[in-house]
């Protein structure tokens, strides 16, 4: 009946189309588009666009139905851009073709470059996004206080159903490239990011208070965490990443400054390398009073090389507060999942449990673990962390059970 019912109106439709011709057009071309350069947007990375972007938006966001916003190919300079909605229209593409570059002196732009917010149903399908944070982390580096924290490249704030495909670029943010903050239903697909070792705080993604979250096929390169996942974020996927130089992958910092902080639940990192990095796969909590917690994790098939911390948990993680020395950390860690694990480290204590000595950890599997100091053994360091062991287990475990 259903079935029956959809053919009638469909053909129906096409029988209106037939004598509707602007109709016919815009279904011919799958979608309306809305092409940033009918809207002055100028390429040569000198002239700003932010104008034409953000005129593309509302027009986009007006129409009904499914639109698109087409970004040619060419370097586009573009200020602080806030895309907003809610939106009329019910799907909007962002069909990148060119370069987006961001303004090179840093102070200019606020927290965000881009950002997407509370926004439902949008895509952004490829290009390249230059934060050019040089200059930024120059200032940081030379030790100046008065330097800005620096923008985040891209940030979605309270949105749901984000697509990233088609092999989106990031360079050289001035901050953390990614953010993903109070989303639901975000994907993304064969992302690359990349900025230099020694840039400070240039996080690749950034995930917190977000539900149902997706990463596939990243690559990424930087001077801090490779993928990091604040409080409140559950349901998160996250398959064939390749992390270095950078920090690795971390569940956290936690309860660093809320004691009633919404914890991190059901995370999978699966398929993951780690080349030269400071951790691998670590979880990290302040030493401090907390209500928090990190539960149900599968960290599986990863391979680390040379990788300083491959597996680390730091729930004594207090540099140089004045108020958490000697209090212990009351963030709440059980049944983590380590599996097939390999590779080689770059200190001899390639597996380190420091939990917190109120609140142990505990449900700590290792499965199928084979690490190694160089060519030598290494070892494994436990502090209040309980849990069992199954296959082959090197560095030997010192899970108390
Ligand atoms: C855990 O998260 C995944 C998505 O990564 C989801 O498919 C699954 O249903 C979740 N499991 C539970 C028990 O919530």
């Amino acid at each position: 009946m259903a079935l029956l019912h959809a053919i009638s109106s469909s053909s129906f439709f096409l029988l209106l189309l037939h004598f509707s011709p602007a109709f016919s057009f815009s279904l011919r071309e799958k979608l309306v588009t809305y092409d940033v350069s009918d809207f002055g947007a100028i390429a040569g990375g000198q002239t700003d666009a932010s104008k034409a972007f953000m005129s593309a938006w509302a027009a986009a966001c007006a129409a009904p139905g499914f639109v698109a916003i087409r970004v040619p190919p060419g370097v586009f300079l573009v200020g602080e851009a806030m895309f907003s909605g809610p939106c009329r229209s019910t799907r909007i593409t962002f069909q990148i073709a060119g370069t987006l570059v961001a303004p090179a002196d840093y102070g200019v732009l606020g927290e965000s470059w881009i950002q997407f917010y509370e926004v439902e149903g949008v895509s952004i399908v490829g290009g390249t996004l230059d934060g050019r944070g040089a200059s930024l982390w120059a200032c940081k580096r030379a030790g100046d206080r008065n330097c800005p924290q620096g923008a985040v490249a891209l940030r979605f704030t309270n949105s749901r159903e984000v697509t990233i495909t088609g092999r989106l670029t990031l360079l050289n943010s001035e901050q953390f490239h990614i953010v993903i903050y109070g989303c639901e239903a975000v994907t993304l697909e064969d992302v690359t990011i990349s900025a230099p070792a020694n840039s400070p705080n240039t996080d690749g993604i950034h995930i917190e208070h977000s539900a149902g979250v997706t990463i596939t096929g990243a690559t990424i390169g930087t001077g801090d965490d490779c993928v990091s996942i604040g409080p409140g974020s559950t349901d998160l996927w996250i398959e064939r990443i390749s992390c270095g130089p950078g920090h690795g992958v971390s569940i956290g910092s936690l309860g660093k400054e809320y004691y009633y902080e919404a914890g991190v639940k059901n995370v999978t990192v699966t398929t993951a390398e780690f080349v030269g990095t400071l951790n691998g796969l670590r979880i990290k909590t302040w030493a401090r009073p907390s209500r928090g917690f990190v539960r149900q994790v599968a960290f599986e098939h990863a391979a680390m090389w040379n990788v300083k911390n491959p597996i680390i948990i730091d729930q004594n993680y207090c540099p140089d507060e004045p108020n958490c020395p000697r209090q212990s950390s009351g963030v709440k860690i059980s049944d983590v999942r380590y599996s097939d694990i390999h590779g080689s480290s770059a200190t001899v204590v390639a597996v380190r449990f420091d939990c917190s000595s109120s609140n142990r950890c505990s449900g700590i599997r290792l499965e199928e673990i084979k690490l190694t100091y160089g060519n030598e053994p290494a070892i494994s360091f436990c502090n209040h962390a309980a849990g069992f062991n199954s296959g082959v287990v090197q560095p030997r475990s010192c899970l108390s059970s």
